[in-house]
C-alpha cells in the first residue's frame, strides 16, 4: 500500500506543529515542537510523550528508519511529509528532516515536598545558558529547578535543544519575584547558596550546615538579584586565574552543582558517622581508656590494659595468654609488649602458655586498687545504681552481638 505522505502545510498535524512558535501560543496549548531527529530520540528514550511526529520524505538513512521502527514499536505515529514542508513549520533557513509535537509538563503542585538539592536561575535570560543548565541540573542530582519571574521560556527550540530535551521531565517551580522565591525557600528550610565572582566564600570551603541546599546562580548582565544577595546564607565564589572577570553562568551553573552535591554527601556522611551509635560507643571507650592509662601512667608508669592483665591474672590466679590476649583485645605481640614490663617487675610471671600474679604483683595490684576506683567513681559519678545496672547490661548485649559478628567472619 502507497504510504499517505502529507504534502499540504494545510494538513491538521502540521497547522498544530506551526502554531507552536511563539512561547504564548505553546502555553495556551501545554505543548512544544522538538525539531531534529536527535532530539525526538533523546525525548523517546527518556520514556517523555509524543504526541504528532513528522519525518520528512527525504529523511531516509538507515538512523532515521530505527527512529521510526522504535517509535512505532511505541505505537507512536510517523507521518511522512513532503521535503520542504517541515522546514516551513520550523520556519528554519535549512532542511529540517523530523519534528514532533510533545506535552510540556503540568506546572508543579506548590504542596509537592521539595528535594534535598534545588538549582535556582535567578534573571539567566538566555536560552543556549538554560538549556545547558537544566541539562546538567538534571545529570547532578538536583531536584528541583526554581525560576525568579513567571516570564522566562523554557519551551523554545533553543531550550529543548540545549538541554536536550530535558526540561520536559524535570521539575520546574516558578516564583513571581526573586523576593518571592526567598520566602518559599525560607520556608521550605533551606540554605541559601547564591553565587558571584565576588562572592565571600571560597566555595569549595563554604560551611554548608546540613539544611537542604538552594544554589542560586544569577544573569548573565546583573548577575544574582540585590534581594536575593542580601537574604542569602552563604555567598560563594568559584576562584577564577588571570583577568577573567566572571565564568559564563552554565559553567558556573556545573561547577558549583557538582561542587555542592559533593559537599552535600559529604556533610550528610559526617553528621551520619557523628550521630551513629557505634562512633559513640567506641568514642566512650577511648576516652575512658585515656582517663584510666593518664591517672595510672602518673601514678606508677602503667597503662589501662597492664593493670587489667595484672587483675585479670590476679583474680584467676593463673591466666592462659589465649584468654589475657581476648580479655584485653589485643594480638600476640602486643600482649607480648604489655605483658614485658610486668615481668621487669616481678608482678606477673610466666607459666607455660599462660602467666601467674607474683605476691609482688597482688601487693602492687592492692595499692593501685583504689586509684582506679576514683576514676571508675568519677566515670560513673551521675548514674544512679539503676542505671549502673543498665548500662552494664546494655554493654554486655552490644559485647555479646560484637562476638558473634566477629565470629560469623
Ligand atoms: C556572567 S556572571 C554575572 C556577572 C556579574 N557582573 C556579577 O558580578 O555577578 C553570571 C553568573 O554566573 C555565576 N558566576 C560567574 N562567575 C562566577 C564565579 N567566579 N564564582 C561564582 N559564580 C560565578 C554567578 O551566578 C553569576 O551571577
Amino acid at each position: 500500500m502507497a504510504e499517505d505522505v502529507v504534502t499540504s502545510v494545510k494538513d491538521p498535524r502540521v497547522v498544530q506543529a506551526r502554531a507552536l512558535q511563539t512561547r504564548t501560543q505553546r502555553i495556551a496549548a501545554g505543548r512544544c515542537v522538538l525539531e531534529g531527529r536527535s532530539l525526538i530520540e533523546q525525548v523517546r528514550a527518556a520514556e517523555a510523550r509524543l504526541e504528532v511526529v513528522l519525518r520528512a520524505q527525504g529523511a531516509d538513512t538507515a538512523e532515521d528508519d530505527e527512529l521510526a521502527e522504535r517509535l512505532h514499536q511505541g505505537e507512536v505515529a510517523v507521518h511522512r511529509v513532503r521535503d520542504g514542508v517541515l522546514r516551513q513549520v520550523a520556519g528554519a533557513s535549512r532542511a529540517v528532516s523530523w519534528l514532533a509535537v510533545a506535552p510540556l509538563p503540568a506546572a508543579v503542585d506548590p504542596h509537592l515536598p521539595w528535594g534535598e538539592f534545588a538549582l535556582v536561575c535567578d534573571g539567566v535570560a538566555d536560552p543556549g545558558n538554560l538549556g545547558t543548565i537544566v541539562r546538567s541540573a538534571r545529570a547532578l542530582g538536583v531536584d528541583d529547578v526554581v525560576l525568579t519571574d513567571l516570564d522566562t521560556d523554557l519551551s523554545s527550540r533553543r531550550v529543548l535543544d540545549a538541554s536536550r530535551g530535558s526540561v520536559l521531565d524535570t521539575r520546574v517551580r516558578r516564583f513571581s519575584s526573586p523576593r518571592h522565591m526567598v520566602a518559599g525557600l525560607r520556608e521550605a528550610g533551606f540554605q541559601i547558596v547564591a553565587t558571584s565572582p565576588q562572592g565571600s566564600h571560597v566555595q569549595g570551603l563554604a560551611p554548608l550546615d546540613g539544611r537542604p541546599v538552594a544554589l542560586v546562580v544569577g544573569g548573565e548582565t546583573a548577575g544574582v538579584s540585590r534581594e536575593v544577595m542580601d537574604a542569602a546564607d552563604l555567598l560563594v565564589t568559584i576562584p577564577m586565574a588571570g583577568q577573567v572577570e566572571s565564568l559564563n553562568v552554565g559553567v558556573a551553573a556545573g561547577i558549583s552543582m557538582y561542587e555542592l552535591r559533593t559537599r552535600m554527601v559529604l556533610t550528610v556522611l559526617t553528621e551520619r558517622i557523628r550521630g551513629s551509635l557505634g562512633r559513640d560507643i567506641s568514642l566512650t571507650g577511648r576516652l575512658i581508656r585515656d582517663a584510666f592509662d593518664h591517672a595510672l601512667r602518673e601514678a606508677a608508669g602503667l597503662s589501662s590494659a597492664q593493670l587489667t592483665a595484672v587483675m585479670v591474672v590476679a583474680a584467676e590466679k593463673r591466666t592462659p595468654a589465649a584468654e589475657l590476649r581476648r580479655d584485653l583485645g589485643v594480638g600476640s605481640d602486643e600482649l607480648d609488649a604489655l605483658i614485658a614490663p610486668l615481668n621487669e617487675r616481678g608482678w606477673l610471671a610466666p607459666d607455660g602458655d599462660g602467666y601467674t600474679c607474683t605476691p609482688a604483683g597482688e601487693q602492687a595490684l592492692a595499692a593501685l586498687w583504689p586509684i582506679h576506683q576514683q576514676i571508675e567513681q568519677s566515670l560513673l559519678e551521675d548514674l544512679s545504681p539503676d542505671e549502673r545496672i543498665s548500662l552494664r547490661q546494655l554493654l554486655s548485649r552490644v559485647q555479646h552481638n560484637a562476638t558473634a559478628l566477629l565470629q560469623q567472619r
